[in-house]
């Protein structure tokens, strides 16, 4: 896939629309990780040297098009020290760039002609700029007007993020090193059937864990107590593993589970074989011999993906242990040069971080739907608008 890039594009004086991802976590009013942000900064310095005048569009949540100052941006340019523009249709700013100005635009989402990529609402976003480059791989997967409306009305370009995950997931993809294991949890199967599809096709072995591990041992049969499963995916759950036998990918599931008698942080911790669970448990987390298992198999794996947390990774340390277990190992791994590895997702980058172990993964990604339908193989809407 090649995509039009900004080689050879005199930017001095242009005033340059700039789709980035900033939906990041933030804490009152703090920002708790900024990897999306630092991801983003190459060609925002690269803009910015090259003399362009740069306002940045962004989303935060899911204000619903309303103007929900719960959803405000304010924090990501106090964090950037760039000037808040309060409205983003607003172009009265404009008029008083100068070359290498930068400046952050609030909330794209706070109008509802963003999500229904409104034309007229893209028509007025882009209205006083020059050109547009997307490099907000994280939200490439919505037909939005901030990521494919304004394309009607600019010429428009991939910033150096956006090429940069394409490249590196394509990589992985179209040519890993054997054996490959992917490693896919979160909560629901009825989301990651596509995915878990493609990557039967490509890996040697699939462990699913997390809810969606859960549904999995219900559909063999095990007890899950009252835990976060869907009984509905039953025969889709045992039609992914029919098809992981026909592709000859080994699909493994949980062993054993970290329950607690409710949902919450404080919950005391008791591990239990995974046909022990009793009516009343709930599961939080992945027990040891799953963790076991998970890294001796990453251990044996030249190629990793991962993509969801086992369990609840941010309810530290008592509901961290699957999730961390197969952050180190991957990391350590990839670290003494036996694996590639490339990870996925909001959660799992933060518990990556929270383990102090994201600089030893070979690729990060910022994505977390939009990771999962690239993998899928399906075309992204925010993608596709740039193809040269
Ligand atoms: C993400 O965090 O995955 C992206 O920013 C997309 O957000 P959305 O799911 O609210 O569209």
């Amino acid at each position: 896939m090649k995509l039009r890039d900004l080689s050879g594009i005199n930017l001095r004086g242009k005033y340059v629309l700039l789709r980035d991802d900033f939906n990041v976590q933030i804490v009152d009013g703090k920002i708790t990780e900024g990897f999306r942000i630092e991801r983003s900064m190459p060609t925002i310095d690269f803009l910015r040297n090259a003399g362009a005048r740069v306002a940045i569009v962004s989303h935060l949540g899911r204000p619903k098009g309303v103007r929900d100052m719960k959803y405000s941006l304010r924090g990501v340019a106090e964090y950037m020290k760039l000037p808040l523009i309060e409205d983003c249709l607003d172009k009265s700013f404009l008029a008083n760039m100068k070359d290498g100005d930068v400046v952050l635009l609030e909330n794209v989402r706070f109008y509802p002609g963003e999500e229904t990529n409104d034309k007229e609402f893209a028509r007025t976003l882009a209205d006083g700029f020059d050109l547009f480059v997307n490099d907000a791989f994280a939200v490439s997967h919505r037909a939005h007007a901030s990521t494919v409306g304004v394309t009607e009305f600019l010429p428009s370009y991939a910033g150096m993020l956006l090429n940069s995950e394409i490249e590196n997931i394509t990589r992985v993809m179209e040519n890993p090193k054997h054996p490959v294991l992917s490693i896919v949890a979160g909560s629901k199967v009825s989301t990651k059937i596509g995915v878990l599809r493609a990557l039967i096709k490509l890996s040697d072995t699939v462990i699913v864990g997390g809810a969606l591990g859960t549904t999995f041992n219900y559909a063999m049969g095990a007890p899950v107590g009252n835990s976060l499963y869907e009984p509905d995916q039953k025969e889709n759950a045992l039609s992914i593993m029919e098809y992981a036998r026909e592709n000859n990918c080994r699909f493994l599931i949980p062993l054993d589970k970290g329950v607690g008698p409710e949902f919450k942080i404080d919950a005391p911790r008791t591990d239990k074989d995974i046909n022990d669970i009793l009516p009343d448990d709930v599961i939080i987390d992945g027990g040891p011999k799953t963790a076991a298992r998970d890294v001796d198999e990453i251990g044996r794996a030249a190629t990793v993906i991962w993509n969801g947390t086992v369990g609840m990774a941010e309810w530290m340390p008592t509901w961290s242990h699957g999730s961390f277990a197969i952050a180190r190992a991957i990391a350590e791994n990839t670290r003494n040069g036996k694996l590639h590895s490339i990870v996925g997702g909001g959660d799992t980058v933060a518990a990556l971080d929270a383990c102090g172990v994201m600089d030893d993964i070979t690729y990060v990604s910022t994505g977390g739907g939009a990771f999962l339908e690239f993998i899928e193989g399906r075309e992204l809407p925010g993608i596709k608008v740039l193809e040269a």
